[in-house]
């Protein structure tokens, strides 16, 4: 067992935080953001579920193979054609995990698996052992672990170990547990079962306390925490990692200075990528990354940090990153300088991707005299895209209204070398350009959620919008950028729409799988 004062890092944002409703990565979007946890200084990243979907075999394999630094990680069932699969995404990695999980808890083997606790048992033995034939690091979980019978769920884990595995992880799949509840469990488990491994945590926030649980855990001896960033995940979502780590970072006095080898500095600008390539917002208070993490509105509280910034604030914005945005580029700065720039903020872009975020650039430089370093992050997000390109691209949208006069809008999309034109009428600009593109895609649906944020601030800021398109039950996320709110909307809009085509046309229907952390599965 380890006793070490450092607590490995397990991200799992591009699993279990890609199961959240409504998210569908592509293949460039989940290598930007690995990429970015590399950066950050995350130990292991779980990238995926190979045998869930082709697309996510794919993007494992292409993390594997390309991102260096982190322990890349697959997740498998323990039937032994799942860990097969899994293996063969993961062999290229640096180092490769395979992490392999089964239930223990009653309600989900008599319900799910409608398999005996002695049936479990050797499911996992068996599947430990196979993924031990491929790697010396296995991770094993007992999924909804809080529910389970606890000698029960101790007799598995001594047969993991027993088998091989080298981490045990303790699932909280269903965010049940209570910080000291959870602790003792974990203290429990070191005591119980033998063997050289890590104990982990993992813990779902449907009652508010991943994030308690997990450090809990930690107090109690886990040198693993699974966490996502923002803390996105299957319903309420897994423990926020920025949370975690900043926890232990200004607590070294209850922690006992265990520590993790996050670069908090890139925490912030993790957060902002995973928000814009998911579609999922940042709540303006969210602890460390929210946008008034740092904001002091009352007159005392001002004057405190004026007077001595730790009055009020327990954490230094820079060290997380969130610092103010510098102006960066202006219309007159060439390609050299934006590929540079892109560079040292950590954005290597080339070929046609640069290509596209140069263009892009040089649109909106044209109507905003400079950008910032968090307005040139916005825009490099919105091109990270698959290597294939999207079916439809807007090429302009024309709107009118006013007080008195029906709003208007007319849309020119390119569809593979065809130009495709409509005009629509609607109750405001963004409706009627949104009602266009529906009508020059063929594609109908209902627009479910909207938003705008402005990147910056000041009235020349970048309108950043975020929607959801849901059509046939499937809603998808929409992400547009731009000057102005109706062609921020309408790229938004049509965002949703490429990426509905997308699923559509490689049949990489997630929704359609069997998510681990559900009832249904194996
Ligand atoms: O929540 C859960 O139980 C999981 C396991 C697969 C670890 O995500
Ligand atoms: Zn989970």
């Amino acid at each position: 067992m380890s006793n070490s004062d450092q607590v490995i890092i397990f991200d799992t944002t591009l699993r279990d935080g890609e199961q959240s409703p409504g998210i569908s990565l592509d293949q460039g979007e989940k290598l930007e953001i690995a990429e970015q946890l590399a950066r950050l200084g995350v130990d292991v990243i779980e990238a995926g579920f190979p045998v869930a979907s082709q697309g996510d075999f794919e993007a494992v394999q292409a993390i594997a193979r390309s991102v260096r630094g982190p322990v890349i990680c697959g997740l498998s069932r323990t039937a032994l054609a799942d860990i097969d699969r899994c293996w063969e995404a993961i062999q290229d990695a640096e180092r490769a995990r395979i992490h392999t999980f089964i239930a223990t808890s009653e309600i989900h083997m008599r319900n799910k698996l409608r398999m005996t606790p002695e049936q479990v048992k050797q499911e996992a033995a068996r599947a430990v052992a196979h993924a031990r034939s491929y790697t010396d690091d296995v991770e094993f979980s007992p999924e909804d672990a809080s529910r389970s019978d606890f000698d029960f769920m101790c007799e598995v884990l001594q047969v993991a170990v027993d088998n091989g595995a080298t981490t045990l992880n303790i699932p909280d799949t269903v965010g049940y547990g209570i910080p000291e509840e959870y602790a003792a469990r974990l203290r429990a488990v070191r005591e119980k079962v033998s063997g050289d491994y890590v104990i982990s945590t993992h813990c779902h926030d449907d009652l508010g306390l991943a994030v308690a649980n997990s450090l809990a855990g930690v107090h109690a001896g886990a040198r693993q925490v699974e966490c996502t960033i923002n803390g996105i995940g299957e319903r309420a979502g897994n423990a926020a990692m920025e949370e975690v780590v900043m926890a232990l970072r200004t607590r070294p006095d209850y922690f006992g200075g265990v520590d993790t080898r996050i670069r908090a500095e890139e925490l912030a600008r993790t957060s902002r990528l995973v928000s814009r390539l998911t579609g999922y917002p940042v709540q303006y208070n969210k602890a460390v990354v929210g946008r008034n993490a740092f904001a002091h509105e009352s007159g005392i509280h001002q004057d405190g940090v004026l007077k001595e910034r730790t009055t009020y604030e327990i954490i230094d914005p820079s060290a997380v990153g969130a610092g103010g945005s510098q102006i960066v580029l202006g219309k007159h700065s060439g390609r050299h300088a934006f590929a540079d720039t892109l560079k040292k903020m950590g954005y290597d872009l080339h070929g046609d991707a640069l290509n596209q975020a140069f263009t892009r650039f040089k649109e909106l430089a044209d109507r905003k005299v400079q950008l910032t370093d968090a307005d040139l992050e916005a825009l490099v997000a919105e091109e990270i895209g698959d290597t294939v390109r999207y079916a439809f691209q807007l090429v302009s949208v024309d709107c009118h209204g006013g007080t008195n006069t029906t709003p208007t809008a007319t849309v020119v999309l390119d569809h593979g070398g065809e130009k495709l034109e409509a005009t629509a009428h609607g109750d405001g600009m963004v409706e009627a350009a949104c009602t266009a593109i529906k009508q020059a895609t063929g594609i109908s649906g209902r627009l479910t959620d909207y938003s705008v944020t402005s990147v910056t601030g000041g009235v020349d800021a970048l309108a950043d919008v975020a929607l959801r398109f849901e059509v046939d039950g499937v809603a998808m996320p929409g992400r547009g950028l731009s000057t102005d709110v109706v062609e921020a909307s309408a790229r938004a809009f049509l965002n949703a729409i490429n990426r509905i085509v997308r699923v559509r046309d490689t049949g990489d229907d997630r929704t359609a799988v069997d998510r681990p952390g559900s009832l249904r599965g194996v």
